[in-house]
């Protein structure tokens, strides 16, 4: 078995890394084509030093553009290694532009798709991660679900049968391996002079909160007042899509303590020390259920609603002046006891044996084996 895995940002780094390095261990071929949407080493070489991975057979050197040209470029880019290196599949990680790619170069060469983080469904096409994980659902051949809800929402779109399988996230797999050394290794709080339970972790990048400068103004001038009436202060390691305009707002925010994007551990140190984390981010809502910490999530909808049913999340639809503090009161009143329900550490074993073992790759290419259409 040859599995050729195409990445390109910061999280599919972070949420690959437990696959590729359980190749590694295992001695399974593969290869890594990384399309470099993000190139920036904070957002990029960082987290490969940091995870122990090796550096990618083929770097595509794409960056940043419309997402139509990023898109065209990142698959001619990835057609002809996989013409070269003809893995017997190809595995993308999630809703980025480069999963997308990676998928769709694989499809059209006839190469197996497993998308791991399968059927996550935010019902809101204005996401464009929402368009990419519906079509890499229909194109894949094997689907690794977090959990039973991801089963359930792809048997409703005619995608069902024996290469549906639950794995667990392997998101959750890089937090419950690394949590540990963060809090034992990073010094981040001691950097920042920051302690326990003092500070509130902000991350902030999604279009639909950044795109309208408007939109963002409110949003800060919201947890600007959040953290006056906390009485603590605000840590944001800023997302490198936020320009001179984003910049222009946060100037204002007296609470509001901007830093560079930090590496991996860093990032689950401040989340272990933080007395509520305020994000946008998918990865950043899963780590703060994993490690217990109360989240409110700046967006009206999720793809993730596991964190919402513990309790220890909420969602944000509306970020008027008083909004956040009502919120993030409510979540106070919380208990802060519940089970993980991304799984059990495991999602790259599950993965792995089943690519390895169970799988079957040449069916999977014959004609009757893609998913069926809905018929309604
Ligand atoms: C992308 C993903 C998003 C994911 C996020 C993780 C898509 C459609 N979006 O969004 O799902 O949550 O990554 O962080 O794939 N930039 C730099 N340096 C870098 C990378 C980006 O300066 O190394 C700046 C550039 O100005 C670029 C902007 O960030 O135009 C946006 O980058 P892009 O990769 O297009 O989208 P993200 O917002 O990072
Ligand atoms: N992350 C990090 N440093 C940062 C911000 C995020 O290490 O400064 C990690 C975070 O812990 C999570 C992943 O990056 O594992 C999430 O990435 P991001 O928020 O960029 O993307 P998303 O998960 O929303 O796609």
């Amino acid at each position: 078995m040859h599995i050729a895995f195409v990445l390109g940002t910061r999280p599919e780094i972070i949420k690959l890394s437990s696959l590729i390095s359980a190749c590694i261990r295992d001695g399974v071929r593969y290869t890594l084509i990384h399309t470099n949407q993000h190139y920036a080493a904070a957002m990029d070489r960082l987290f490969f030093e940091e995870l122990g991975l090796p550096r990618a057979h083929f770097n595509l050197g794409v960056g940043s553009g419309p997402a139509g040209l990023q898109l065209a470029r990142m698959m001619m880019g990835i057609e002809p290694v996989l013409q070269e290196v003809k893995p017997d599949c190809v595995i993308v990680q999630g809703d980025t532009n480069s999963a997308l790619a990676g998928g769709l170069a694989a499809s059209k060469a006839c190469i197996p798709v497993g998308h791991v983080e399968a059927g996550l469904r935010s019902f809101d096409r204005s996401m464009p991660e929402e368009t990419n994980r519906v079509l890499l659902d229909h194109l894949s051949s094997f689907w690794f679900c977090p959990s039973p809800l991801q089963v359930e929402l792809l048997a409703r779109e005619g995608i069902e049968g024996p290469n549906v399988l639950i794995t667990g996230n392997t998101g959750n797999d890089a937090t419950l391996l690394h949590a540990r050394a963060a809090a034992e290794r990073s010094v981040i709080h001691e950097r920042l002079g920051l302690q326990h339970d003092n500070y509130l972790l902000l991350t902030c990048h999604r279009p639909s909160n950044t795109d309208d400068p408007a939109h963002f103004a409110q949003l800060m001038q919201a947890v600007q007042c959040l953290a006056e009436e906390q009485q603590r202060q605000v840590v944001f390691p800023v997302h490198p899509r936020l320009d001179q305009r984003h910049w222009k707002v946060l100037q204002g925010m007296s609470r509001i303590r901007t830093i560079d994007p930090v590496g991996y551990l860093d990032m689950l140190a401040l989340l272990q020390g933080a007395a509520l984390v305020l994000t946008d981010s998918g990865g950043l809502q899963e780590e703060a259920c994993v490690l217990q910490r109360r989240c409110l999530i700046l967006r009206p909808n999720t793809e993730r609603p596991e964190s919402l049913e513990t309790g220890g999340a909420r969602l944000v639809s509306h970020v008027g002046a008083n909004s956040l503090v009502e919120a993030a009161q409510a979540l106070f009143k919380t208990q802060v006891t519940w089970k993980n329900p991304f799984g059990d550490g495991n999602a790259h074993r599950q993965i792995l044996d089943a690519l390895m073992g169970q799988l079957n790759v040449e069916a999977a290419l014959r004609p009757g084996a893609l998913p069926r259409p809905v018929v309604s």
